[in-house]
């Protein structure tokens, strides 16, 4: 059980659920412990169904909280640290999700003392299985770290990263699973293309993404060898995996991997 008040500013979108979920279901907090806050009325609707304090005044959600998780778009972020600034002091921790926002432009807006981390977890946060890169601010302690790291085991797994990665952890553990997706959707057409039924199809894409990312993280093999394990000589997976990179298959993701990593490095910029 965490022994803490939270605020979590932009806690009616899809990562502030997520966490909220996360957190609700590992019992680490009644729902009492917890306000969101939305800028809509009706985004607090089903917040409000959970038990959960729920408003969209972020000053008034911030005053009685040990720690603010801000669960906002880069573009309103700034505005939203503004408007808090007043109300928070040193004894609170602010754990931003906000993509490309570093934790020195967080830290400027606010009160010296107050505590920044931030992380930059994924999508399946929403099925507990989400990476996230937690990163500290000049500020914080090792216990904040503890818990900001605490708060996202509770949806998946957590890598400390130094802040210089984070963009690097948005272009492949933030924008990665979009990339899976596309790679299990391609997998079925395929399926679908030598005769499978559609759902069939789908399903075996899907499932052989999950058991080859099983054996890579159980074994702590090299994906390589446990390539070359399955790759018979003149059998017929050399044939496809031929064929994959004669298309360029490695290089169109790590292209892809580094294209989102600039991206994210510009994104407050544009
Ligand atoms: N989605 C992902 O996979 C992912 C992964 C990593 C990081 N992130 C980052 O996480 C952040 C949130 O993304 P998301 O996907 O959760 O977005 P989202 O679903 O659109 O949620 C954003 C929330 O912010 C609320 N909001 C906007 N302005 C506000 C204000 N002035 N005061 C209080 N709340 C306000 C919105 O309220 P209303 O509903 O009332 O408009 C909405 O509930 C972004 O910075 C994103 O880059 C997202």
């Amino acid at each position: 059980m965490l022994d803490r008040r939270f605020a979590i500013i932009g806690g009616a979108g899809k990562i502030g659920t997520a966490i909220l979920n996360g957190m609700l279901g590992q019992r680490a907090v009644v729902p009492s412990q917890v306000v969101v806050t939305a800028r809509h009325e009706s985004s607090l609707v089903a917040p409000r169904e959970l038990g959960v304090g729920a408003t969209t005044d972020n000053c008034e959600a911030v005053r009685g909280a040990d720690v603010i998780v801000l669960c906002v778009h880069p573009e309103d972020a700034l505005k939203i640290l503004d408007e808090v600034a007043a109300e928070l002091s040193a004894r609170q921790l602010v754990i931003s999700v906000v993509t490309g926002l570093s934790t020195t432009a967080v830290e400027c807006r606010l009160p010296p003392d107050v505590s920044v981390a931030r992380a930059m977890p994924n999508t399946a946060l929403h099925v507990a299985q989400s990476m996230t890169a937690v990163c500290r601010g000049a500020r914080v302690s090792d216990d904040d770290l503890r818990l900001a790291v605490q708060i996202f085991e509770m949806v998946g797994e957590v890598e400390v990263l130094d802040e210089r990665h984070m963009n690097a952890a948005t272009g492949l553990g933030g924008c990665g699973p979009a990339f899976v997706f596309k790679i299990i959707e391609a997998l079925a057409e395929g399926g679908v293309k030598v005769g499978l039924p559609r759902e069939a199809a789908r399903k075996m894409a899907a499932q052989v993404l999950r058991g080859a990312s099983e054996m890579v993280i159980s074994t702590g093999k090299h994906p390589a060898a446990l390539k070359d394990e399955v790759t018979t000589p003149g059998g017929c997976t050399i044939d496809g995996i031929a064929k994959l990179e004669q298309h360029g298959i490695s290089i169109a993701l790590i292209d892809a991997v580094e294209t989102s990593t600039c991206k994210a490095g510009r994104l407050l910029r544009e």
